[in-house]
C-alpha cells in the first residue's frame, strides 16, 4: 500500500518541528526532520574549516553526511542554523539529500518494537512541492516574524545560549529572505496546502487544528 505522507512545510521556528512529532506520535507515522540535514551539511562544512556558500565544499559535504551528525547537540545552534540556510541554496546540496528523502518517505521506518509504520511526517521548505508533492495532507505552518522570534529566543536560552530578541528577529527575517529567494526548490506554500497561522495559537490549539485537517483526509 502506499505510505501516507504528511507535509509539513514552513518558514523557520513556525512550530512546525513540535506539530510534526505529536502528529507522528499520535497516528504512529514515522517523522524526518529534513531540517536537520541541511543543519548537519552547514555544520560538517563549518567543523571543516571551510564557508558554507562553497558550492564545492558543501555538496562534497552533503555527499558523504555521516548519520551521527544528526544527532549532534550544536545542530540547534544559531550558527548552524544561519550555515543551514546558505548550504540550502545550493542546487548540489538539494540533489545529494533528494534521494534520502524520497526514500524515507516511501519506506518509512518500522517503530520501536519493529512493527511496520503506515506513513510518515516530514517537515521542511519543499516537501509539499518537491520532495512529495504527492503527500495526502500538505500543511503550511507560518506565524508572525514577531512570534517566531520569541519562541527561537526562548528556544536558544533554554539551551544556554546567549540571544538577544532584536539579533534573533533579525536573523530570522534574514534566513526567510534566503530560503524563499533561492532559484532552487524555495521555500513555498505548495497549491494544495492549508494554510495554518500559529501566531497566537499554543501547541494544544496547532495540533487540534492540525488533526482536524489529517482526519478529515483520512474520511475521504
Ligand atoms: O527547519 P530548520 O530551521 O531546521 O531548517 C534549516 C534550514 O534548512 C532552513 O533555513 C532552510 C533549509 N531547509 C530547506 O531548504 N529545505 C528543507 N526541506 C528543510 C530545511
Amino acid at each position: 500500500m502506499k505510505p501516507f505522507v504528511i507535509a509539513l512545510d514552513g518558514p523557520a521556528a513556525a512550530g512546525k518541528g513540535t506539530l510534526a512529532k505529536r502528529l507522528a506520535a499520535h497516528y504512529n507515522l514515522a517523522y524526518l526532520d529534513t531540517g536537520s540535514l541541511y543543519r548537519a551539511v552547514g555544520l560538517a562544512v563549518l567543523r571543516a574549516g571551510g564557508d558554507p556558500t562553497d558550492a564545492g565544499a558543501a555538496t562534497e559535504a552533503a555527499k558523504t553526511l555521516s548519520a551521527s551528525l544528526l544527532s549532534d547537540p550544536e545542530l540547534r545552534s544559531a550558527k548552524a542554523g544561519d550555515a543551514s540556510s546558505k548550504v540550502a541554496a545550493i542546487p548540489g546540496v538539494r540533489a545529494a539529500l533528494f534521494d534520502w528523502q524520497r526514500r524515507f518517505a516511501a519506506e518509512p521506518q518500522a517503530d520501536v518494537d519493529g512493527r511496520p509504520r503506515s506513513g510518515s511526517v516530514l517537515d521542511g521548505r519543499d516537501i509539499g512541492t518537491v520532495i512529495c508533492p504527492e503527500a495526502e495532507v500538505k500543511i503550511f505552518v507560518t506565524a508572525s516574524a514577531e512570534a517566531r522570534a520569541n519562541r527561537r529566543l526562548k528556544e536558544l536560552q533554554a539551551r544556554g545560549e546567549e540571544a538577544i530578541y532584536a539579533r534573533v528577529l533579525e536573523d530570522i527575517r534574514a534566513r526567510d529572505a534566503r530560503d524563499a529567494a533561492r532559484a532552487d526548490a524555495p521555500m513555498k506554500a505548495a497549491e494544495d496546502a492549508v494554510h495554518l497561522d500559529t501566531s497566537d495559537l499554543d501547541i494544544d490549539q496547532v495540533f487540534a487544528k492540525a488533526k482536524a485537517i489529517v482526519d478529515e483526509r483520512l474520511k475521504r
